[in-house]
């Protein structure tokens, strides 16, 4: 199974961008995880980070021919932006969408995402635990272990 990683604005900065809410490790420690959590589930990870909206469309929708599944965490497109939404919609590739923090617990403007609604599901509030179990729900989800 081959999974795209997708990490929206500001996540390269990671490590050092408000480490109290998004922890201390870097995006590319945390591609390391996924790269290792992936070999474990014998599948494998294809990262990449933008901090431009256009190049995350395109992106998404290149990965129909090369991908089975989407792990998105799409930073604050997550909240502004249709055109993410549409791009996942028009691929129509199993998409899990992550976040660091609980979008929920902080401000208002962060309660509510675009993509939630053409996504399997949505993980919240792990750091970077996010991820990994994000990549799980999808490759079990892709291997109809479970819904
Ligand atoms: C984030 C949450 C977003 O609200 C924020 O804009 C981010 C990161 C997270 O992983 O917690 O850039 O998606």
């Amino acid at each position: 199974l081959s999974i795209l990683v997708l990490h929206g604005p500001n996540l390269n900065l990671l490590g050092q961008r408000e480490p109290g809410i998004y922890g201390s490790l870097t995006l590319a420690e945390i591609n390391r995880l996924l790269e290792a959590a992936a070999l474990n589930l014998q599948a494998k990870v294809f990262p990449l980070q933008s901090n431009h909206e256009g190049v995350l469309v395109d992106t998404i929708h290149g990965a129909l021919d090369k991908h089975q599944g989407i792990l998105i965490n799409a930073g604050a497109y997550t909240h502004t932006s249709l055109a993410l939404r549409d791009a996942i919609a028009s691929v129509n590739l199993p998409t899990v969408e992550v976040h660091l923090s609980n979008i929920y617990r902080r401000e208002e403007f962060r309660h509510h995402s675009y993509i939630a609604p053409v996504v399997i599901g949505q993980i919240s509030g792990f750091g970077s635990q996010s991820y990994l179990l994000g990549l799980q729900a999808l490759v079990h989800y892709l291997r109809k272990d479970e819904v």
